[in-house]
C-alpha cells in the first residue's frame, strides 16, 4: 500500500493555508484536506469521482495537462481533496471557482461544482467538511456569495451546510 505523501513533496494547485483550520482540525486524524495535486489521478481523483457523474479514463499526461490548465488560470480554481492517510488514497472531492462580475462593485461569485464523497466514507461528514472549507476559501478571497446547483435529492444535504434554495437551474446541452 502507497504510504501518505506529505504537502511539501506534492505539485499542489493552490496555496494549502486557504484551506481553513478550523474545518481540517475536524477531520478525523486518519485523514488530511489539501489541495489537489498534479499526481492525484494515482490516488483516484477520478474514481471519487465517479459517484457522480461518469468521468473519462485519462492518462497520466492528459490529467496533468488539465491540471495545469486550471493553475494556469490564476486564483480561479480551488479544487481540494480529502487523502486517508492509510492508503494515500482520496476519499473526497471539491472545487469552488470564481467568477468576476461588472455588478456589485465589480464583485466576484464563488461556484461550487463536483462535490464527491467514497461512498464507503459517507456519512462521516467528509461531504460537510468539504462545503465547509470550500465556502471558507470562497469568503476567504473575498466572494460576497457561493452559489451552487444540485439534484432534489441533495437538497437537504446541502440545507444542512447552510444553504438556501432560490431560483433555478437552465441548461442546454451542446
Ligand atoms: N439527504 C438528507 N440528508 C443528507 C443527505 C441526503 N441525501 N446527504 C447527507 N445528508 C445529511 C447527513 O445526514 C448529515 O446530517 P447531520 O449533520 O444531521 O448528521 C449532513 O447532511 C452532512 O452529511 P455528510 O456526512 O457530510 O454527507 P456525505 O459525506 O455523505 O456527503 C454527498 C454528501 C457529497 C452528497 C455524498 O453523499 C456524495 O458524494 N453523493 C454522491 C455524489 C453527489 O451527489 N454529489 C453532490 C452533487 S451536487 C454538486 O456537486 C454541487
Amino acid at each position: 500500500m502507497p504510504s501518505f505523501t506529505p504537502d511539501n513533496e506534492l505539485d499542489l494547485l493552490f496555496a494549502p493555508e486557504l484551506i481553513p483550520s478550523e474545518v481540517t482540525s475536524q477531520l478525523g486524524s486518519d485523514l488530511h484536506m489539501r489541495p489537489l495535486a498534479k499526481t492525484d489521478l494515482a490516488r483516484g481523483h477520478l474514481s471519487v469521482l465517479s459517484v457522480l457523474t461518469s468521468t473519462p479514463n485519462l492518462t497520466e499526461e492528459q490529467y496533468q495537462q488539465a491540471f495545469e490548465t486550471l493553475r494556469g488560470c490564476n486564483n480561479t480554481y480551488f479544487t481540494l481533496v480529502i487523502v486517508s492517510k492509510a492508503t494515500d488514497s482520496i476519499v473526497g472531492v471539491g472545487t469552488v471557482f470564481l467568477e468576476q462580475k461588472f455588478t456589485r462593485s465589480l464583485g466576484t461569485v464563488g461556484h461550487i461544482e463536483d462535490i464527491a464523497v467514497d461512498e464507503r466514507m459517507q456519512g462521516r461528514k467528509l461531504g460537510l467538511r468539504v462545503i465547509q472549507a470550500l465556502t471558507g476559501i470562497s469568503e476567504r478571497v473575498g466572494c460576497y456569495k457561493t452559489i451552487l446547483n444540485c439534484s432534489d435529492k441533495n437538497v437537504p444535504f446541502y440545507q444542512k451546510c447552510g444553504f438556501e434554495k432560490k431560483e433555478n437551474e437552465m441548461a442546454l446541452y451542446h
